[in-house]
């Protein structure tokens, strides 16, 4: 911390939901550190890494999401126990992967802690999708290329594609698509789009645990995309692009670092 940034200060009996980032340590936030450094116990997503949990080093760490012990950790359980923490005068972390409050459910903790009368500060995190775009060397605007990007998932609560989601409105609404959790889903998301009116060749592009060591990016069309989702692991965590800003990828990423070393491993997600 540098002397002239002064971190808020974090009471007993508050929570803070905090995000981690895309998976990169070097992409917290300063106020996710001192969040971290200061709290008594850290309830955690899968989706975060051993070195960023490191740096709770006081803390108790709990894992609670999709992958805590193999079980998933229901949400109203989660919601009780930051409230029964806090309660208890603890300085609580909900430490959740990328943003909180994108398609993470910490809205829903928010409005528990805030009906329960928890003081709460939220913590902004770099989304997977702002991040591991750009990480990627995928521009998600680009003058003259596109104008607008819109942020989906890819599945609903049963895992089915979402109903709710109008593909027709948002093929037409959006130039550039950046789908979360999509990998399942994502040949019946083809065939709406391209349905809608998106040409078979419109590009994309998969990119699996992006800003780690183990980045992987797939490229291709849309017509492609049911062959290329087949083989990327189910396990990582894997963000779709599909815009022609994919294609100004080769010429940016030719010059690109590799995510630095430290950004180690992102447990997996059996959502992704
Ligand atoms: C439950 S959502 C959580 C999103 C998170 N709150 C955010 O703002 O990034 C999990 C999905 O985010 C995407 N995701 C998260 N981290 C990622 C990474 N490092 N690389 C690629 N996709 C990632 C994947 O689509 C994954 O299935």
């Amino acid at each position: 911390m540098t002397a002239a940034f002064q971190p808020p200060g974090f009471d007993p009996g508050t929570v803070w939901l905090v995000g981690a980032g895309p998976g990169d340590p070097g992409l917290l936030t300063l106020h996710a550190a001192h969040a971290l450094a200061r709290a008594d116990v850290v309830l955690h997503d899968a989706l975060v890494s051993p070195e960023i949990l490191a740096l709770a080093a006081g803390a108790r760490l709990e894992p609670v999401g999709k992958r805590a012990g193999g079980r998933r950790t229901a949400q109203m359980r989660i919601n009780e126990r930051l409230v029964q923490l806090a309660r208890a005068g603890l300085r609580v972390v909900r430490l959740k992967g990328g943003d909180p409050l994108v398609f993470g459910r910490g809205s829903e903790e928010a409005l528990a802690l805030a009906a329960a009368g928890i003081a709460l500060r939220i913590v902004p995190g770099i989304s997977a999708g702002i991040g591991g775009t750009a990480a990627a060397g995928i521009p998600l605007t680009h003058r003259g290329l596109a104008r607008s990007v819109a942020f989906v998932t890819g599945h609903d609560s049963t895992g089915g594609l979402p109903d709710s989601v109008d593909w027709q409105a948002l093929s037409r609404g959006a130039d550039v698509l950046v789908l979360y959790m999509g990998l399942r889903q994502i040949g019946a998301i083809a065939a709406r789009l391209r349905a809608a009116g998106r040409p078979a060749g419109t590009r994309l592009a998969f990119i699996s645990d992006a800003t780690t060591p183990r980045q992987r990016v797939r490229t291709g069309t849309l017509e492609e995309a049911e062959r290329i989702a087949a083989a990327i692991p189910a396990a990582s965590p894997t963000l779709i692009v599909i815009g022609e800003v994919v294609a100004l990828r080769p010429c940016i990423a030719a010059w690109q670092q590799a995510p630095p070393a430290h950004a180690a491993a992102v447990p997996s997600l059996a959502t992704a």
